[in-house]
This record gives C-alpha cells, structure tokens and sequence, in this order.
C-alpha cells in the first residue's frame, strides 16, 4: 500500500524583509517515516521549519500538513502536531509537572485526561524524580527531556524538532536520538532540522540537503551517497605546487575527484579498485575512508558544511 503524505511543500518562499531566506522549498514527507532537513548555518532550516509548525508565515507557495492547508486550518493542524523548537520556551518559575499541565491546557485537554497523560510522560522521559523541581534545576539534557514531553502531551501524528540535540553532551545526544527512534516506531511522522552529517545519516530515512535557502538534493543518505560521490573516497595530501599536475592525470583517467582546501578527494564506485588511483599518485600521502554525507554536501554545495558563509 502507498504512503500517504504528511507534509507536503510546493514553492515554499520566505524573505525577510528584502532578502529571500527561503526560495521556492519543494519536497514530501511520507507518515511515519523520519525526514531531516540538513545544512550549515543559515540555510533557512528553521525558517523552514517555523513555517510548517505555524509560528512564521509563508510569503508564497503552498503547504499542507496532514492534507490541511496550513493557510486556513492553523489551528486544526496546531492539535495535532508537536513541537520541539530550538528556545525551549519553558516557563521557568514553573515546575516540570506544572510545566506539562500548563501545556495540555493551551490545547484543551480534559482535567483527569492532563493528569494521566502528564504522568505517564513524565515516566516515559524518566523526569518522575524532578517533576516537582522548578525548570533553572534541570541539567540541560533534561530539560531536552522536559521539552520532548510536552512535545508529545496533545498525542501528535507529527513531531517537528529544531536542532534538536544542540548544545547536548553525547550521551543526552545518544537519548534524544532513541526517543525519535520510539517515537517513529509508534507511527509517528518527524521533521528534524540539524547540520550534524552523523546525526542526519543515522536517524533520519531520508533527507533534504539545504543550503543559502534552498534544497539541493533529497534521498536517503545511502541514496545520496552512492548516487552524488560513490561508496569510497581516497584523500590526497597533495603538495601545493604538484597540484595541476595530478588533477590532469586524475581527469585523463576519468576520475571523479574534489579540491577541499589543499586535500584532494578522488570519489571510487562500487566497481572501481583503489588500487588504480594509489598507481597514479604514488609518493603522496593519501587515506582510503567510507563516503558520507559531508562529501556530498560539499558535491552539491561546492564548500564544506563548517565554513562560515560571507
Ligand atoms: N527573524 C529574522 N529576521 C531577519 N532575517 C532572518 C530572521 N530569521 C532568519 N533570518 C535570516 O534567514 C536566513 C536563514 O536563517 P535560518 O535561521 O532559517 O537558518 P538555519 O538554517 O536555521 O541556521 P542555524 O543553523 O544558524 O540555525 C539567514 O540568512 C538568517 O540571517
Ligand atoms: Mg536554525
């Protein structure tokens, strides 16, 4: 049986004031799968991301969540959707269970339902023992934790989450990784924006590159990968003034090959042995890795995800 569509944008524009932050935003997300906006800073993931959980509005195009045109059913689509964005919002006079009651009020859930419901989150992150400390007490991964519950205290068909491992030590990382995989395995539909490559080819099924506003590629990252750079890359340490002569021999032997700043990266096929490139360039320093996303952002981009964008 086919996937329906959960969300789903057409031509998606946002500028601030002159200067377009989004341009033109096409893609799908099926339910019940995992999708990641992926980019460096500034791409417009939150941008993005905003629009669809419906705190910025859309300048152009169209956007539809759960079939509902976000346009003119805000606040059917509000009920069942949850967010985890990247100001946590948290009120912090409030305890962690005042907190979750607070939440489940905005959405009008019934008194005894709240009650129940706050509880069981509350075991679900495992925050019983802080329930009554005020927010400023919690360690900042359980305070993520705090913010995934009442991500999920309406029961939303989807999550958007923004960055949401930001700031988090590895291990409340490896947490908040687990949580999105459970939340998937009970159907849930999640959007997640992140620049992490690793983050983005272990949680997500599949992915929009993003970059300066738009969307570059969309797959799965395997897809991705073996598409746009092949399974394997051989790293040059090529010294500067050797430069042109090995990229001719690379290219007249038909090798698809990156400058990075002063390192050479050769992309091999499945069917293409190491071996051949190693007898083109003996002398020089070079390692043989596994492909990954970053080569692939820096493919389509033409600079790498760290770079500071002028
Ligand atoms: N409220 C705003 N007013 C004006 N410009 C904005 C605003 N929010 C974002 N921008 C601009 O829009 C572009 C996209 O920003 P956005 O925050 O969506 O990117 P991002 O991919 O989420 O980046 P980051 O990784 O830093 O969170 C940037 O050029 C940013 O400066
Ligand atoms: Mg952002």
């Amino acid at each position: 049986m086919e996937k329906s569509v959960a969300i789903e944008a057409r031509g998606l524009m946002k500028r601030y004031d002159n200067d377009v932050a989004i341009g033109a935003l096409n893609f799908e997300v099926l339910q019940g799968e995992c999708f990641g906006l992926l980019g460096p800073n500034g791409a417009g993931k939150s941008t993005a991301i905003r629009m669809m959980y419906g705190s910025s509005l859309i300048d152009q195009g169209d956007l539809f969540i759960l079939g509902l045109n976000i346009k003119n059913s805000g606040r059917e689509i509000r009920s069942q959707i949850g967010v985890v964005p990247t100001e946590d919002g948290l009120e912090t006079e409030l305890s962690v269970r005042e907190n979750l009651i607070l939440f489940g009020r905005y959405h009008g859930i019934e008194k005894n339902l709240l009650h129940r419901r706050c509880e069981d989150l509350l075991k679900l992150v495992k925050l019983e023992e802080y329930a009554d400390h005020r927010v400023p007490e919690l360690p900042v991964g359980f305070r993520q934790r705090l913010v995934f519950a009442r991500a999920l205290i309406n029961e939303p068909r989807i999550l958007f989450l923004d960055e949401p491992t930001l700031s988090l030590d590895p291990s409340a990382r490896q947490w908040v990784w687990n949580q999105i995989q459970n939340e998937k395995a009970q159907g849930r539909t999640l959007l997640l924006t992140t620049h992490d490559m690793e983050e983005a080819e272990k949680i997500c099924d599949r992915i929009a590159i993003m970059d300066r506003g738009k969307v570059l590629a969309v797959g799965t990252p395997r897809e991705l990968i073996q598409r746009l750079v092949g399974t394997q890359v051989i790293e040059l340490q090529v010294p500067r003034g050797d430069l042109q002569y090995y990229l001719s021999r690379l290219s007249s032997h038909n090798f698809a090959f990156q400058v990075v700043k002063q390192q050479v990266n050769v992309h091999l096929k499945d069917n293409d042995d190491p071996q051949r490139v190693m007898n083109l360039v003996q002398g020089i320093s070079l390692t043989l890795r596994q492909s990954g996303l970053s080569d692939v952002f820096f493919k389509l981009s033409g600079h790498d995800v760290r770079d500071e964008l002028i």
